[in-house]
């Protein structure tokens, strides 16, 4: 099979782990007989100092092009105080509007030899197995209007949460659509108890919920649930939300996994090429020091093999290796204990792609 994937590293980690996640890559083309062609664009901080934006033309035009994208992280305190046009995070938010990139899917799994590594105790974790569906293109994030103003001396901000039943309809509908595959549970987390936007979404979900009368449909409070995730995360399979909710919670849910830094992620859109990046940042706090966590990433590629080029035997490959890394006991330090090996981010890569190597030999 041969594939054309854009690249985007970004900035800070981002392109210690999309290094590594990319030897990853050519090395499952390799055992496996694919093609794949990896083009670079600029995104983010680097591109604002290099072509003036945050987002160029040409990265657009590439990721078009493309079967399938794969990013870093953009930001850092470089830019912290540009303007909101000129932040690197300006540059991600309009090239997943730009490509229609709706449903952010970021899976939430317990890897057994890792629950030590969570803050949580073991019994809350072992065997937790969720997705997080969130929306990714509207509510608070894309509403407008979003300004300041002076006003009797007082500084007056606004910002607009606001979605089309459309735009509400095709993400829980994506959730039902994965809950169907799952164990055939929606939560869907609103505030529908305060927010407009959230009783409209809480009645398209029960609209959705009448075309999937397999799937048991819940709904639950954004606050509720960010308690539920820490007290008994076991009781969710698919939770669906709005844009700022998902991020927040995903965030909180990745501590489930044992760190950040495991947290893969997919945006996909109705039809045209997916965007795979982990879920957390540029980390500016570790960027060049060969510490960060290319698992997130290197799990990310997986999702790309799966969701978009149907390489379900490769994805499982990859996600294979990363469990058998992490039961050698190879860990770098977001996710280091006592009696482990601590790993840098080029050593994590060299030991899955071994582990690659190992399991397409075995074949
Ligand atoms: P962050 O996710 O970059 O880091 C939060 C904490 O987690 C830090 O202590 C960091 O060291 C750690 N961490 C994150 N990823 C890790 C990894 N792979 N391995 C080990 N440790 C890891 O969030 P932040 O510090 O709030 O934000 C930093 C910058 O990243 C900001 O400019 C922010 O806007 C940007 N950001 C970008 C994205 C993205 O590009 N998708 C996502 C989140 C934040
Ligand atoms: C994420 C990030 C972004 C978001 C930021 C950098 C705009 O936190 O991908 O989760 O909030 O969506
Ligand atoms: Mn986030």
């Amino acid at each position: 099979m041969e594939k054309k994937i854009a690249v985007l590293p970004g900035d800070g980690i981002g392109k210690e782990i999309v290094a590594g996640a990319i030897e990853v890559l050519k090395v499952v083309a390799e055992e496996y007989n694919h093609q794949f062609i990896f083009e670079y664009g600029r995104l983010g901080g680097e591109a604002i100092d290099v072509d003036g934006t945050p987002l160029p033309q040409a990265t657009v035009d590439l990721c078009k092009d493309s079967d399938a994208i794969l990013l870093g992280a953009v930001g850092g305190p470089k830019w912290d105080q540009n303007t909101p046009a000129l932040r690197p995070e300006a540059g991600l938010l309009a090239i997943r509007k730009e490509l229609g990139l709706f449903a952010n899917l970021r899976p939430v799994q317990a890897i057994s030899s890792l629950t030590d590594a969570s803050t949580l105790k073991k019994e809350v974790i072992d065997g937790v197995d969720l997705m997080i569906v969130r929306e990714l293109t509207g509510g608070i994030y894309f509403g407008s209007p979003r300004e300041r103003r002076e006003e009797n001396g007082q500084r007056m901000v606004v910002d607009t949460l606001s979605y089309t039943n459309e735009e509400i309809e095709r993400i829980i509908r994506k959730a039902f659509e994965l809950a169907m595959i799952r164990n055939k549970k929606v939560t869907s987390v609103d505030k529908a108890n305060v927010l407009e936007s959230s009783r409209v979404w809480r009645e398209i979900a029960n609209e959705v919920a009448k075309d999937f009368p397999e799937v048991e449909l819940e709904h639950m409070l954004v606050d509720n649930a960010a308690m539920q995730l820490i007290r008994a995360p076991k009781q969710f399979d698919v939770m669906v939300t709005e844009n700022m909710f998902g991020d927040i919670l995903s965030d909180e849910a990745s501590m489930l996994t044992g760190s950040l830094g495991m947290l893969s992620s997919a945006s996909l859109s109705a039809n045209g090429p997916g965007l795979y990046e982990p879920a957390h940042g540029s980390a500016p706090d570790i960027a060049g020091q060969n510490k960060a966590n290319p698992l997130a990433t290197i799990l990310s590629t997986a999702m790309m093999l799966k969701y978009s080029f149907n390489l379900i035997e490769e994805g499982n490959v990859i996600e294979e290796a990363v469990n058998r890394v992490l039961e050698k006991g190879y860990r770098t330090a977001d996710i280091s204990e006592e009696n482990t090996k601590l790993t840098s981010t080029t050593e994590m890569v060299e030991q899955v792609i071994n582990e690659i190597k190992e399991i397409s030999k075995a074949k």
